[in-house]
């Protein structure tokens, strides 16, 4: 049974494109989109080079942009950084924050990643705040243990009301990039156990939305997100195609778990 709320596809296209191949894929996406049901949100989140050229191409289509991370300071001599207030002057909507890649390959903290959701959310920007565990924890048996804790030093930043603006993603580490999806059977059952932490903040917080991510795909998209607790997706490999990512946007639509 797929739920009521309205279904959001994110591309995270991580460190790919270069302007010319980027313009190719932008226009393909506004193009496909102009087809898809109305309660289908479409996004995608580009490195910060391209942030302007993302406003440029997208501005005026139904397809929203952001970046892939924001820092946890405002402003001031952090070289390299970029601040979520920067990300907002070119009309963002959304900034991931918190990608396992980079708690893995930056050391980035629970806290770390809260301080920038609350960034995100003082510059008017939408945190996309991804939890997940590792294969060794989800073997172990800690899988709601470690999401539960990522998701809770989030929350514990954040009012109620500001935690209801907040988007979260569940991305097992395992099935990033793997070719390897977790079944629909296995994100739900942690998009449950997400859920009822988030309703535990407030009655608002509940039905903030809440996509998988890792290995979605044209295939297994339809099947994904006709969980209950599933309101879409964060998806990487499939996005820097226009092809596999307009499908995977009108796998969300409503009744396409009828047909798929
Ligand atoms: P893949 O879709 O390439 O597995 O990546 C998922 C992801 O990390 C999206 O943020």
């Amino acid at each position: 049974m797929s739920n009521q709320r309205a279904k959001l596809v994110v591309g995270n296209w991580k460190m790919h494109g270069r302007l010319a191949v980027n313009a190719v894929l932008l226009e393909g996406v506004v193009r496909g989109a102009q087809a898809l049901p109305q309660d289908v949100r479409v996004a995608v989140c580009v490195p910060h080079p391209y942030l302007a050229q993302a406003q440029a191409l997208l501005g005026g289509s139904r397809v929203a942009w952001g970046a892939q991370d924001v820092s946890v300071h405002e402003q001031g001599a952090y070289t390299g950084e970029v601040a979520a207030g920067m990300v907002a002057d070119f009309d963002a909507t959304y900034a991931i924050v918190g990608h396992s890649e980079r708690r893995a390959y930056h050391g980035e903290s629970s806290e770390v990643v809260a301080a920038k959701a609350q960034r995100a959310l003082e510059a008017g920007v939408t945190p996309i705040v991804c939890v997940g565990e590792t294969l060794e924890e989800r073997e172990s048996g800690a899988t709601g243990q470690v999401v539960g804790a990522q998701l809770d030093a989030v929350l514990a930043v954040l009012s109620a009301d500001e935690a209801a603006r907040i988007v979260v993603a569940y991305e097992p580490v395992w099935a990033i990039g793997t070719g390897r999806s977790a079944s629909s059977e296995q994100a739900q059952e942690v998009h449950a156990f997400l859920r009822a932490r988030l309703a535990a903040k407030g009655a608002q917080v509940a039905n903030v939305p809440l996509l998988y991510g890792g290995s979605v795909k044209p295939e297994n998209a339809a099947d994904l997100f006709r969980q209950a607790d599933i309101d879409g997706g964060l998806i990487g490999g499939a996005s820097l195609k226009a092809g596999d990512f307009l499908a995977i946007c009108a796998a969300a639509a409503a009744g396409a778990d009828i047909a798929g």
